[in-house]
């Protein structure tokens, strides 16, 4: 009797097991791995076009990244911003623009991928983006299945009109529909850093906004006023958003990044700002998503989101923020650990007047928290090399001293523009 009751009981026991695993199907799914393991380089629409975006544009732009080397300087992403879209069907599900995409996204995609491009789109958690197209508050599931079908690679899931939602349930109830959709996509989560989402998004998402929207701006836009005296709203220029961005590099890392937006390269700044609002995002480790007209751009624009070198120290596989060492007046001195025990230096000079600095390695020392790494200038010599001068001659960070074969610290002098930046790989020397 003991035997058939323990026998019974036993099977209840399996039956009830069974049936709440199956009663848990919309448990959170994982993010997709092996995405963004260096920070995703690419082009949006939204900073030059906003929501002025059709299938001629795309398109063009796509033959432009292709021809102009951009592809295989590693900008893969051609990413559709707010305003692609038409309307939901009465099985609630989202279509395109027939406008202005009348071949449709999924032919899109197909152009992307014959020329080695991903296509990404944008939507919001909320019930409406930002620009007041339909967001997919109610619809997450069916959005990433028609992502998925149309050969989506990459979404921006943005945050206006979310009311009362909450951004962690939020943002992970499309990380599981993203996955569940069965097709990789980087998951770029803009909330603005609103929630704090360096804190919870590593596994949520592929990259997430820390700040506010960039502008044209390399100084801040000064604040205006309404008639009912409220602050108007005004984007954020370069120099604030490094404020913001660089105390969270411990966040950062291979597959989930601080994004401290899109470039503004080519839209309107000097030449020297853009050049140093490239460089310092690529000191950042930051998504590189470009945001210029490719189809009409200047040779120095294009001189400088193609420098390799840059780019290198952005897509460097250590995956390491870089640091803010220390600010100077209106000098900012910025380091970033590489592989192979190489650094990258760079000089920023923010103010109006054109800055004459001498480099005492020695007393740029420093220990990194992060890496655990320091320079060891005193002991170390490392070759440096000017990545925004190709006919500079390297120079070493040591110098042969009075006595026999011993080598003390260099002193290095520089002048950096104003607005500009002085960058240096650092490699040591054997
Ligand atoms: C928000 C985002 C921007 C852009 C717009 C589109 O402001 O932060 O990057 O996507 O919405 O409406």
């Amino acid at each position: 009797m003991k035997r058939i009751l323990t026998f019974f009981l036993c099977g209840l026991l399996a039956v009830s097991v069974a049936s709440a695993q199956r009663r848990r199907p919309d448990a959170p799914l994982p993010k997709w791995e092996g995405l963004a393991e260096t920070p995703q380089m690419g082009w949006n629409s939204w900073n030059k076009f906003a929501t002025e975006i059709n299938e001629e544009l795309i398109k063009a732009t796509a033959d432009k990244m292709v021809e102009l080397g951009l592809v295989d300087a590693g900008y893969v992403y051609l990413n559709l911003d707010d305003g692609w879209h038409g309307e939901r069907d009465a099985q609630g599900f989202i279509h395109e623009d027939p406008v202005k995409f009348p071949s449709g996204i999924k032919a899109l995609a197909d152009y992307m991928h014959a020329r080695g491009l991903k296509l990404g789109i944008y939507s919001d958690a909320g019930t409406n983006t930002c620009a007041c197209y339909a967001g997919s508050s109610g619809h997450e599931y069916q959005d990433a299945f028609t992502y998925a079908q149309w050969g989506i690679d990459y979404l921006k899931y943005d945050w206006c009109y979310t009311q009362n939602l909450n951004p962690i349930g939020a943002y992970t109830l499309m990380r599981s529909a993203l996955r569940r959709a069965g097709r990789p996509i980087l998951f770029s989560i803009c909330e603005w850093g609103s929630n704090r989402p360096w804190e919870w998004a590593a596994d949520v998402g592929h990259s997430w906004r820390t700040t506010g929207d960039i502008g044209v701006a390399f100084l801040p836009v000064p604040v205006t006023f309404d008639e009912n005296g409220r602050p108007r709203w005004r984007p954020q220029s370069v120099l604030e958003i490094l404020d913001q961005n660089e105390p969270l590099r411990a966040y950062a890392g291979p597959g989930h990044w601080n994004d401290p937006d899109m470039l503004e390269v080519g839209n309107g700044m000097s030449v020297s700002e853009d050049r140093a609002h490239f460089t310092l995002w690529c000191m950042m480790a930051a998504p590189l998503i470009l945001g210029n007209d490719l189809t009409n751009m200047s040779d120095e624009t294009l001189a400088i989101i193609t420098n390799r070198d840059v780019i290198a120290i952005d897509q460097d596989p250590l995956g390491i923020q870089g640091l803010r060492l220390m600010k100077k007046g209106d000098l900012q001195y910025w380091f970033k650990p590489l592989q192979d025990g190489a650094w990258a230096f760079c000089l920023l000079n923010a103010g109006p007047e054109d800055a004459a600095v001498e480099l005492d390695w020695e007393k740029l020392e420093f220990k990194d928290d992060i890496s655990g790494r320091s320079p060891e200038f005193a002991k170390v010599n490392y070759q440096a090399k000017d990545l925004w001068n190709a006919a500079a001659k390297p120079f070493t960070t040591r110098v042969k001293g009075k006595k026999r074969g011993q080598t003390v610290g260099a002193k290095t002098s520089v002048v950096v523009p104003s607005h500009d930046v002085l960058t240096l790989r650092l490699t040591p020397m054997q």
